[in-house]
């Protein structure tokens, strides 16, 4: 049996898309996770980009054991210092460079030719292969690239080193066909190709990136990369979790396996949706909602009869038991535990305490206490580890159809202080956001607002999230509480705080 390597990008492919920033913290989490699902390669960003990413990759490099851990670096001298001064802490590391190799990209973009661009390959090639003997290159575009020229690339920088040669469908181009075919046309062509690991990186955007990643697997791929849901640039990237699960279940058609356990995967997702806050469709393929849920009675029946009738492969095999028990006022903390678990949270002990309070005040109030219930008492746990720059005291709104909505805000500042101003809107949250805007003094403006009750029934908690930017950076905050007013103004101050935290401890590089 083939093993196909999993290289994961969610932490830098994925973590540039818009929506899916992660702070280091949720970085780290993250890669722990993927770590226990046995990825093989974690790439843990692009250290040149930014002192933020630089620093997650350092601390994911001293973090993580049992994956190599890779940078991404332009094909140029300072990417390639930054990417190693932050990825040489781990025991296996991984210097990937790319440069562009199409025609649009090296005339446009690089405003290169393509010997230019040959011999920067080449030669960066070598400068990173002084530090690492992992070396990973990427030509960018390739699908849209001449492939004689891909060729001659390819054949110069494995003779300056690179260990794994990666073909980028970078902007989501190719067919399945296509994609295979070049694939094998580069096994059979590529003097070298056979010393080297061949690598596919697939992008969504005509939706065709886990068929293209799985037909390059066909065609003699060996290591493929992939983010958790599926997250990335634009319409994303190839999901790993249904690259894996189709391995699986269709075995006897690919032929190859991965060191991945699939039993982690749900854990997986639901761990990156609730960080990122970007939410899963409840139609997505392998860990939606639905993926598992039968509704009409024509299913139910064969299900009933024989489960194989509609389920090719089992909930259980992605992680996700059948059977709950429901969790309520009389569930202990074991239970609960267990609960946090399954969903993918790995928590430290003393937060395993104080979530377990706060599921008790739950359980007081409502009763049954769902997992989607639990997962918003974790992101408000873990939304709080941010530094408070500014705590709610009190809010008191005036609102009806016939009145100006006026709220009057205190918070409580870091130093202890208090303030309180009252402003006006167009509405109470308006007004509320408003007064806070008065208290924290700085430029923000709300990019989005959005409001989910956590369950149905009249007992429900109304989640907020927030958008907000100051023009630099786009942060999120969230919310939660039983009354939709005070959720919403605890996800703006919570937005606040995490601005504030951001724009101090994760100043760009100049
Ligand atoms: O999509 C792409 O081409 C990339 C490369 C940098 C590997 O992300
Ligand atoms: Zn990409």
């Amino acid at each position: 049996m083939r093993m196909i390597k999993i290289f994961d990008t969610t932490l830098r492919d994925g973590e540039q898309s818009p929506g899916c920033s992660m702070n280091i913290n949720e970085k780290i989490e993250m890669a722990r996770q993927l770590e226990a699902m046995g990825v093989d390669i974690i790439e843990a960003g692009f250290a040149a980009s930014s002192q933020g990413d630089y620093n997650a990759v350092k601390a994911l490099a001293k973090e993580i054991k049992n994956c190599t851990v890779a940078s991404l670096a332009r094909s140029l001298p300072q990417d390639i210092d930054s990417a190693w001064g932050a990825v040489k802490y781990t025991e296996n590391p991984r210097l990937h460079i790319f440069i562009a190799t199409s025609p649009i990209h090296m005339e446009y973009k690089l405003r290169k030719t393509p010997d230019e661009v040959y011999e920067q390959a080449v030669e960066m090639t070598k400068y990173a292969k002084k530090y690492c003997s992992d070396v990973e290159f990427s030509a960018e575009d390739a699908s849209r690239s001449d492939r004689q020229f891909l060729k001659r690339v390819f054949e110069g920088v494995i003779r300056a080193g690179a260990t794994t040669i990666n073909v980028p469908d970078t902007v989501g181009y190719a067919s399945p066909a296509e994609m295979a075919d070049l694939i094998r046309w580069l096994r059979e062509n590529v003097e070298g190709m056979d010393t080297v690991t061949l690598s596919v990186h697939c992008h969504n955007d005509l939706g065709l990136a886990v068929a293209n990643t799985l037909a390059a697997i066909l065609a003699g791929a060996d290591q493929v990369e992939c983010t958790i849901n599926g997250i990335g640039e634009r319409a994303g990237n190839a999901a790993l979790e249904e690259i894996v699960m189709n391995l699986k279940t269709r075995r006897d058609f690919y032929n190859a396996d991965t060191r991945i356990d699939n039993t982690q995967i749900y854990k997986a997702s639901r761990l990156l949706s609730q960080i990122t806050g970007v939410k899963i469709p409840p139609n997505k393929a392998i860990v939606g909602d639905n993926a598992f849920a039968h509704e009409s009675g024509i299913h139910q029946h064969g299900m009933l009869a024989n489960s194989l009738t509609y389920e090719i492969m089992t909930p259980e095999s992605i992680g996700l038991s059948r059977s709950k028990m429901v969790l309520g006022k009389h569930s202990g903390r074991h239970a609960f535990n267990q609960r946090l678990r399954e969903l993918g949270f790995v928590v430290s002990l003393d937060v395993a305490d104080s979530l377990f309070k706060e599921f008790k005040t739950l359980a007081d109030k409502k009763k049954t206490v769902s997992d989607r219930d639990i997962e918003a008492l974790v992101r408000r746990e873990l939304a709080s580890e941010i530094p408070e720059a500014f705590m709610l005291e009190r809010y008191v709104i005036n609102t009806g159809n016939t009145i100006t909505p006026t709220s009057s805000i205190t918070l409580i500042k870091a130093d202890g202080s208090r303030e309180e101003k009252v402003a006006i809107g167009f509405g109470p949250v308006d007004a509320s956001f408003n007064a806070i805007n008065k208290i924290v003094d700085m430029k923000i403006e709300l990019e989005e607002y959005s409001i989910d009750a956590v369950t149905g029934g009249h007992d429900a908690q109304g989640e907020v999230s927030v958008k907000i930017t100051n023009g630099e950076k786009t942060v999120k905050g969230y919310g939660l509480s039983t009354d939709i007013l005070e959720a919403s103004i605890l996800a703006y101050i919570n937005a606040i705080n995490n601005l504030i935290y951001e724009t101090t401890e994760r100043e760009e590089i100049k």
